[in-house]
């Protein structure tokens, strides 16, 4: 969902239980937090532009497992080179995983910059995550600040 001219591109892991209800990406509790998240940025959710890897919930919300993140690949592959974002944020670790070809964890690789089909993508914890551990809330926005220098945002004035 979102601008298909978008600079921004988010990545998840797949849709919850209101996300395939509704057939929209991060609108449960998770997706607010991402909202607040790119509010804080200075940007807007309709302005960025928001997917998962996997298209479907996955049984009793399970991660997603490697045969159904590959066979869902291409599509996001296809999504990525037509919206040509200028950076990704992947966030937790099955996009990360999926887009980088690694089994390194989140914990290891966020905050630092890697490259999918050379675009810059910064991994950085899931909004799912902070719910539980908000005590990890500084670390994703000092990754978000990262983002913003590189898209030459400026935090909006309170
Ligand atoms: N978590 C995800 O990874 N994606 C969603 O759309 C919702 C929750």
């Amino acid at each position: 969902v979102g601008d298909p001219a978008a600079r921004l591109l988010f990545v998840g892991g797949g849709p919850g239980f209101d996300e395939d209800r509704l057939g929209e990406p991060f609108v449960g509790r998770a997706g607010q937090l991402l909202d607040r998240m790119i509010l804080a940025m200075g940007l807007s959710r309709p302005e960025v532009y928001i997917a998962n890897v996997v298209k479907c919930r996955p049984p009793q919300n399970r991660t997603p497992n490697p045969r159904e993140t590959i066979s869902c690949l291409s599509y996001l592959g296809s999504q990525i080179d037509v919206i040509a974002p200028e950076v990704i944020v992947t966030l937790g670790n099955t996009p990360t995983r999926t887009l980088l070809d690694t089994l390194a964890p989140i914990s290891r690789l966020r905050g630092s910059w890697q490259s999918f089909r050379d675009i810059p993508l910064l991994p950085t914890f899931h909004p799912a995550y902070l719910l539980r551990n908000s005590g990890d809330k500084g670390l994703v926005w000092q990754d978000l600040q990262q983002v913003m220098a590189r898209l030459g945002l400026q935090a909006p004035k309170l």
